[in-house]
């Protein structure tokens, strides 16, 4: 207990958790800013940084098992009930606190891990579709046996590739709205528990629940 009467803050955010939430803010930022280069194809900027999102998540998931106690995923696991509950409390003002994620934090976490993570795979998929990329064979390959078939049918249809793109875009529209959302809500956590999360996210450190 300090000289004010508060309790010193904890440690809630290992350096992983901070860097990699940083640093996948700053790469899908400039993946959605080079989505198109003049020729209306991803440049090799727009490549690059969809890797490093694609690697910061996969980093993500490892920790979400093997990581710290508030990073680990069985440490904000909650019944849809719960988060729905939470939600109405919350904007009725008046939410429960929690020192690791909320209920609605956690879905919205899974959330933007599923969208990134889909984003970037048929992000790989139509790359590969040009003839670039780790899965340039399989593209060619998917492409190949598209065109055989509308061959065969005798039609010139949209390809799987093409399918891949247009799935790529809008998943990375949806990634964007939930970001939005996301930042809605810590918004809206922070002024409800009268505490900055923008700054324990990049401290790691946090006022304790009184539990802790
Ligand atoms: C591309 C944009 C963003 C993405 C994809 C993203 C994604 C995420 C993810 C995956 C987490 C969970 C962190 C973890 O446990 O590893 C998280 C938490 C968090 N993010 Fe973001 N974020 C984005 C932008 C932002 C921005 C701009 C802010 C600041 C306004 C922000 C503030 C936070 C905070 C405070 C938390 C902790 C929430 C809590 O207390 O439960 N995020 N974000």
């Amino acid at each position: 207990m300090s000289l004010t009467g508060q309790k010193p803050s904890i440690q809630v955010w290992d350096p992983l958790v901070r860097y990699g939430h940083w640093a996948l803010v700053v790469a899908f930022s400039v993946a959605w800013l080079r989505a198109d280069d003049e020729s209306g194809g991803p440049d090799q900027v727009h490549v690059w940084a969809g890797y490093a999102v694609g690697t910061i998540v996969a980093v993500r998931v490892l920790w979400g098992i093997a990581g710290t106690r508030h990073a680990r995923f069985s440490d904000f696991v909650y019944s849809p009930a719960t988060a729905l509950r939470y939600l109405g409390d919350m904007l009725r003002g008046r939410g429960r606190r929690y020192v690791g994620h909320s209920p609605a934090a956690a879905y919205m976490i899974a959330a933007l891990l599923l969208c990134l993570a889909a984003t970037v795979g048929t992000g790989l998929i139509a790359y590969g579709d040009t003839g670039k990329g780790p899965l340039a064979s399989a593209g060619s390959l998917v492409i190949a046996g598209a065109h055989a078939e509308e061959r065969g049918a005798g039609r010139r249809g949209e390809s799987e590739a093409g399918i891949a793109g247009d799935l790529h875009g809008a998943l990375a529209n949806s990634t964007l709205g939930l970001v939005v959302l996301h930042i809605l809500g810590v918004g809206l956590a922070s002024a409800v528990h009268r505490e900055n999360l923008v700054r324990a996210m990049f401290s790691g450190r946090k006022r304790p629940g009184d539990g802790d």
